[in-house]
């Protein structure tokens, strides 16, 4: 069997993350709190590791540099909106649902760039070699960073 490539992994991190923000809509008080919560776990570390590792890469291509450039941008967008939503809490006028949503909407807008646009320029001159290759440095990077955020959560609670 072939070995994933970036694109594979990156696609199926997309779609847990668009589920989670449809269960997000549903929800209320407390368990949209703790939706957001797991919604963060997915979406932060990717986010980091894409600019660790992926994006890196594909800045390196003429072709794809103008694209990836801008994910960097919605990368600071979508973190701004999520420290506003983290200094807030789910309340009853309806602020911090009508902030969700358009987070919901900024990253649904950036994933269909990435998957419609950067990655089909980084397809043309990436090998497919080199495609397995960011999967698994991808991976690792992403892992690490999820054992990071642990860590600190750990230290917090101490
Ligand atoms: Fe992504
Ligand atoms: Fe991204």
């Amino acid at each position: 069997m072939a070995k994933p490539q970036i694109y594979d992994v990156l696609h199926r991190e997309h779609e847990e993350v668009s589920e989670l923000f449809h269960q997000l809509e549903e929800a209320k008080g407390a368990e949209a709190l703790e939706l957001f919560a797991r919604l963060k776990q997915k979406l932060v570390p990717h986010a980091r590791a894409e600019e660790a590792v992926v994006y890196p890469r594909f800045l390196e291509e003429q072709n794809a540099a103008d694209i990836t450039r801008e994910g960097i941008e919605e990368h600071k967008q979508v973190d701004n909106l999520i420290a506003e939503l983290d200094a807030m809490t789910p309340d009853n006028d309806g602020v911090w649902k009508a902030k969700v949503k358009v987070l919901a909407d900024m990253v649904g807008h950036h994933v269909d760039e990435e998957e419609g646009e950067m990655f089909p320029l980084a397809k043309q001159v990436v090998s497919d070699r080199e495609a397995e290759q960011l999967a698994e440095d991808y991976a690792r990077e992403r892992d690490s960073f999820i054992e990071d955020i642990r860590a600190d959560q750990r230290d917090a609670a101490e």
